[in-house]
């Protein structure tokens, strides 16, 4: 997407049209042009007041309002299909954002998100979500 919008994409960016900007670490790489995760992160941060960045097993990075918070993965037993794993850690981490959750919190969210769907085939959740976030994080 990035290598055929990129410049689309970072039009964006640039007229202050992006409120959050999700992205993993080959996408971020991409868009900045810098292979180096932190000087990919620097170079976009200042220009988007909440970005979150994926590192598959890594776990995830947010920088808001210039204030950096990571969170590490959760521990996968057995991983089944990685699809869907950005897309659910999105919107674990929007539900905590959606209830102004500290940005903790959302990065949490999203890793407990991430970890269910990754443990079985499709990109659905299996479990019900709430209760798996109450019993993960309180
Ligand atoms: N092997 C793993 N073990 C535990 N958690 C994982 C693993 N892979 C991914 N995750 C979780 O999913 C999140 C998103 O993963 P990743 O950075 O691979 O996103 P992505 O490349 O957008 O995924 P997708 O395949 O859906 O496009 C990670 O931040 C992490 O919380
Ligand atoms: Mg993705």
């Amino acid at each position: 997407m990035i290598e055929r919008h990129g410049d689309d994409f970072r039009a964006l960016i640039e007229a202050g049209q992006i409120d959050i900007l999700f992205a993993n670490k080959v996408e971020l790489a991409a868009l900045t042009g810098k292979p180096d995760f932190d000087a990919g992160l620097a170079a976009l941060a200042p220009k988007v007041p909440v970005l979150v960045v994926t590192r598959s097993e890594d776990g995830a990075v947010a920088i808001a309002h210039g204030e950096r918070h990571e969170v590490a993965a959760e521990t996968v037993s057995h991983v089944v299909d990685t699809t869907g794993a950005g897309d659910l850690f999105a919107a674990g981490f929007l539900a905590g954002y959606a209830r102004k959750a500290s940005i903790h919190r959302c990065l949490a969210m999203g890793a407990v998100a991430a970890a269910e769907i990754i443990s079985h085939y499709g990109a659905r959740p299996e479990a019900d979500l709430k209760a798996l976030m109450a019993e993960k994080l309180g």
